[in-house]
């Protein structure tokens, strides 16, 4: 198997590039192929817990308006406000999409499908499939996949390199982990659907698997990363293990606590408490543990409490079942007589693969969906349950237009040069080589200690150049690292040591734009510049390759409908 040829390649196999695939697959003219590191139903997607916002009951109160307002806000005003519009209006079709596709959607007494409260929304619009939504997202996208044989998958497969020639995209490199071979896969267009990062923190909610490698490749590809200094903390990691403890939680009434068993809240978001958007509730409680009101955790993990018990066993077990188990299998404690130890840990890339509204990026042929991609929707703060949606919306679009585009272009682009192939199997296996002294895993903690201790929920200019120096000094350890087995079937330890070089590259891109970003905006909160600057700083930040380290520049946000004003709760 040295080469492979198909019309559209989707690279990810999570709710972004499932729903393109599928998408695009309806042109029955058209060969897909899904690319993806892990088993299809072993993508991150599937642990989404609390659920997809969209405006499901306009006859009730909620509206386009509405979501779209606390998506502006929420995102502190680096949103495209356009994309906003398309994504708010976009969304209701999705669920009831998902809905005829046979996903079991929590239901209301009267049937409808039901809704909860999520942080900064001001409508109760999050449709849930109890605390399992990814999942039951996950398992109807791949029960609607199995209707077409026109998509054939690569799993378990790591694509080391995107190809392009003369601007334009050719294929993609890739290492079949379960055989060990090396291959190409030819193809008219690539939709990037790879996630985010935030592996490269010790405390988070990521699965181990999500390391960004979409994303680093499409950076060195070429393709401008925009916005990645904005990186979300999600309020309820579990202490010690980060496993997330869904927003839901709060939103059917969980209480913050702090040790002298007050809800803290009160004193920072007043109108909203617990269901506050994410960047100020992970302020909140950081604040809390700083200034001595937070309990003792392992490892420094110091955490404040959510609080489930008023809630009741029946509404815990109907809501939050899988919140009850995994505090109980994970720490001991059933929520229902106990409160459960938390603390804000690393969840979200708001930015990504710079693309314009239809996730087309610059280079021809190339599509970003999902979390990969920065079509400019969440701007510099997330709302809860936007990013499930935003995968199933900009699925569907990226699907449709590779889909014209490789329907539209017959031939497949000329062949790479016989060599790339060659080339980059030795790039690849070059590790097995080297007689160095450094470990992946070894330097992968270090990545993680000095992400969790410098660029966490507050910044500094200080802490960002000390970080930076950190990530350039383990940069130039990549290259010394010694790789104990050689051989090439599920060979974990070289696949770290690939996904050392992805994260490490990614992290530089996020302290170079943090340093550079002298202001606070949603989730870049900067003790040395405390206020939002809209009039240096309203715009998006661009990330460029250059071998000595990321070159940025900046393109406008574009506004349509509300002028930024001061953000309050
Ligand atoms: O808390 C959660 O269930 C996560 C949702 C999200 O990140 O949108």
């Amino acid at each position: 198997m040295t080469s492979q040829k198909h019309d559209i390649i989707v690279l990810g196999s999570g709710l972004a590039g499932l729903r393109a695939a599928i998408e695009a697959a309806r042109n029955p003219d058209l060969d897909i192929a899904i690319v993806s590191k892990v088993q299809l139903m072993r993508s991150h997607s599937v642990c989404a817990e609390g659920g997809t916002a969209a405006v499901m009951q306009p006859d009730e109160g909620d509206s386009f308006e509405l979501h779209s307002w606390d998506t502006v806000r929420g995102a502190d005003f680096l949103c495209d406000q356009d994309v906003v519009k398309r994504f708010v209006e976009a969304s209701p079709k999705e669920i009831l999409l998902l809905e005829h596709w046979g996903i079991p959607w929590s239901r209301r007494p009267d049937g409808r499908i039901a809704q909860r409260p999520f942080g900064g929304h001001s409508y109760d619009r999050t449709v849930f499939a109890a605390d399992k939504t990814g999942f039951a997202e996950m398992q109807a996208l791949y029960d609607t996949l199995q209707k077409y044989s026109n998509v054939s998958r690569y799993d378990e497969c790591y694509v080391s390199s995107i190809l392009t020639k003369d601007n334009k995209f050719c294929g993609v490199t890739a290492w079949d982990l379960t055989s060990g071979e090396f291959f190409l896969i030819q193809g008219k267009a690539l939709i990037i659907a790879t996630g985010g990062a935030c592996r490269m923190f010790g405390f988070t909610t990521y699965s181990l698997t999500a390391t960004g490698d979409g994303l680093a490749m499409a950076y060195r590809a070429g393709l401008p990363i925009k916005d990645l200094e904005f990186v979300q903390f999600h309020p309820t990691g579990l202490v010690p293990s980060g496993i997330l403890i869904t927003e839901a939680a709060r939103g059917e009434g969980g209480y913050l606590l702090n040790n002298e068993d007050e809800r803290f809240m009160e004193k920072y978001a007043p109108s909203k408490m617990e269901v506050a958007p994410r960047d100020i509730v992970s302020r909140s409680e950081m604040t809390e543990i700083e200034e001595g009101r937070g309990f003792p955790g392992p490892d420094g993990l110091d955490y404040v409490h959510i609080d489930l018990r008023h809630l009741g066993a029946a509404k815990i077990n109907e809501r939050l079942p899988m919140i009850r188990e995994v505090a109980m299998k994970f720490n001991f404690i059933d929520p229902i007589y106990k409160p459960i130890p938390i603390r804000p840990a690393a969840h979200y890339f708001m930015g990504g693969v710079h693309t314009d509204i239809n996730g087309a990026t610059p280079i021809e042929g190339i599509w970003a969906a999902g979390e990969a991609a920065c079509v400019s929707l969440h701007g510099a703060n997330r709302l809860g349950s936007n990013s499930t949606t935003e995968c199933l919306v900009w699925g569907k679009i990226t699907g449709e237009e590779a889909a014209k585009y490789a329907s539209k272009h017959k031939a497949l682009p000329s062949p790479q040069k016989a060599t790339t192939l060659k080339e980059e199997e030795a790039r690849v296996f070059s590790r097995f080589s080297s007689d160095g002294k450094e470990s992946a895993y070894v330097l992968r903690r270090e990545l993680q200690r000095t992400m969790d201790s410098k660029v966490g929920v507050f910044r500094t200019g200080p802490d960002l150049k000390s970080a930076l120096n950190k990530i350039q000094e383990i940069k130039n350890s990549l290259p010394a690292i010694k790789v104990k087995d050689r051989g090439r079937i599920y060979n974990t330890d070289l696949l770290s040591a690939l996904e050392a070089d992805n994260l490490v590259d990614l992290a530089e891109i996020i302290v170079t734009g943090a340093l550079a970003r002298t202001e606070s905006r949603g989730a870049h909160s900067r003790r040395d510049f405390p206020n939002r600057d809209d009039v240096n700083w309203l715009k998006h930040t661009l990330a460029h390759y250059t071998p000595k380290g990321p070159r940025l520049d900046y393109i406008p946000v574009t506004i349509t409908m509300w002028q930024p004003v001061e953000r309050k709760y």
